[in-house]
């Protein structure tokens, strides 16, 4: 077998690793070895590249490479280990923004490799499609980090005519890209350059804080699209299959976050949401209902009466870090022979998969997780549902009200519990920032404070009683 064969099969096993993963990344259960399988394939892909020969030659630069790898390594590795579980959106957005950028720069070598050894040869349309994606994806996701990072303001940033001014300036990037395929014109790329990194920074500014992990799984898909034509480009295709998964699996993504949170993607990306949040830091409403509060021991009663038990968890969990208390309690309930279930909604938290991470974290048994309609279902017949830092997840406005932003958003319907307990630590409102109101129902009961710190207080008198 030839050492060419030899390296095409090691990356089509590469590339079945990447699949594989992908599928193993679909439940809690299997995340884990999924993404194990992955790191797996993209090693054996890393160390084949290294014995290839790229027109009968050994790779050039291999110390320049290796060098570059090892930077990367000293870099990402302590920072993914440390990230705090809140900051996870911003770090994707880095690395995606990252990989963006990489993507784009091996357009543009090739480019200008192409120029400077075959002056007359026309550039193919995938090479300027990488630079073009590739640099919106980079210059995007920077934005989208520093958002996240509260580097600069979360809110949407908005001005007059500021679609119309991002489609002139996408409108000109696609008559550059046309230009440079007929002409060959080398300065025109720089200028393409140009356009495509502030196409990327006006693209993000609109977009509200809190939807921008929806926009990073559309840069992903971007990334992974630029990606997929840097392989075609460098007839690679290992790159191809994995920029295309990742371009394919980021679109999917994208559907299903906006679908989730019952709203288009045109509205996520075009309606500057929260801009016109009404909080209110008030306990009570200005028509003057007010609100059942409860101490964590008048809690720990009701839960030491209930039979089967609800927690929804949402962002505020995260927030508390108070998931390995809530694995505590749902412990000490289980050894009174009490049922707990932690119902999980698909965009509760500020990520993908935010609750579940979150719960794993806390080893939180699998079995014990529930999706949204199953959760539902258990609610029918559950004593208490205990909403940990969760709101608009649990806002019947969505289902009720035809005039809230929120409407049409699936919702964990907590109030068919027969007892509801939110823990917050005010009458502020979630993400959406409409009232929710869950909070004046007659079965519902607030405590208010820190999850983390409720929850402890809670484990110990449910302990005591
Ligand atoms: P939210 O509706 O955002 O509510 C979070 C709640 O947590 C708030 O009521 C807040 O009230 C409370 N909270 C914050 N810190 C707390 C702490 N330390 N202790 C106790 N409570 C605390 O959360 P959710 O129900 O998880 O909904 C998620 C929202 O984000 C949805 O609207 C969703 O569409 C949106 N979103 C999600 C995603 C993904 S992919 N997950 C992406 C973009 C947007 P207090 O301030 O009063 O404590």
């Amino acid at each position: 077998m030839s050492r060419e064969t030899l390296i095409d099969l090691l990356y089509l096993f590469s590339a079945t690793t990447f699949v594989l993963a992908l599928k193993g990344l679909g439940s809690p259960k299997h995340a884990r070895k999924g993404n194990m399988l992955a790191a797996f394939g993209m090693l054996v892909a890393i160390v084949s590249t290294f014995f290839k020969y790229v027109d009968g030659h050994k790779l050039y630069h291999v110390p320049l490479m290796l060098l570059g790898m090892f930077i990367g390594l000293i870099v990402a590795v302590p920072v993914a280990r440390f990230v705090k579980m809140t900051a996870m959106p911003q770090l994707v957005a880095i690395f995606n923004g990252v990989g963006g950028g990489a993507a784009s720069l091996v357009s543009i070598t090739e480019f200008v490799h192409i120029k400077s050894t075959h002056p007359a040869t026309y550039v193919t349309l995938e090479v300027l499609l990488g630079v073009l994606i590739g640099t919106v994806s980079f210059s995007g996701s920077a934005i989208a980090f520093a958002k996240l990072q509260e580097l600069m303001t979360g809110r949407p940033i908005t001005y007059p005519g500021q679609q119309v001014i991002n489609g002139i300036v996408g409108l000109a990037s696609v008559v550059i890209i046309v230009t440079i395929l007929v002409t060959a014109s080398e300065p025109l790329l720089w200028v393409l350059l140009a356009l495509a990194f502030v196409l990327g920074v006006i693209f993000v500014l609109p977009i509200g804080g809190a939807d921008v992990p929806v926009l990073i799984s559309l840069l992903n898909a971007f990334t992974g699209l630029a990606v997929a034509a840097s392989g075609f480009t460098l007839g690679s295709n290992l790159l191809i299959v994995a920029g295309t998964l990742v371009g394919a699996s980021g679109i999917l993504l994208t559907r299903l976050m906006s679908k989730a949170m019952g709203r288009s993607l045109a509205n996520v990306l075009f309606s500057a949401f929260g801009s016109n949040v009404t909080a209110s830091g008030a306990t009570d409403r200005a028509d003057g209902r007010s609100v059942r509060s409860g101490t964590p021991e008048d809690i720990a009663i009701l839960l030491g009466f209930a039979s089967r038990v609800v927690f929804v968890p949402g962002y505020g969990l995260a927030v508390s870090q108070g998931q390995h208390v809530l694995r505590e309690l749902a412990e000490v309930l289980e050894e009174k022979g009490i049922e707990v279930y932690y119902g999980i909604h698909p965009v509760a938290g500020r990520m993908p998969g935010h609750m579940n991470v979150l719960l794993a974290e806390a080893n939180v048994p699998y079995e014990q997780l529930v999706e949204m309609d199953e959760a539902n279902s258990e609610l029918q017949t559950a004593d208490v549902c205990l909403v940990v830092g969760a709101n608009d997840t649990v806002n019947p406005a969505a289902t009720d009200d035809k005039t809230s932003p929120i409407y049409g958003m699936p919702i964990i319907h907590a109030d068919l519990a027969e007892n509801v307990v939110f823990l917050k630590r005010s009458m502020r409102p979630g993400f959406a920032g409409i009232e929710n109101e869950l909070l004046y129902n007659p079965k519902t009961t607030l405590v208010f404070g820190d999850a983390k710190d409720t929850l402890t207080k809670m484990v110990a008198a449910v302990k005591a009683n």
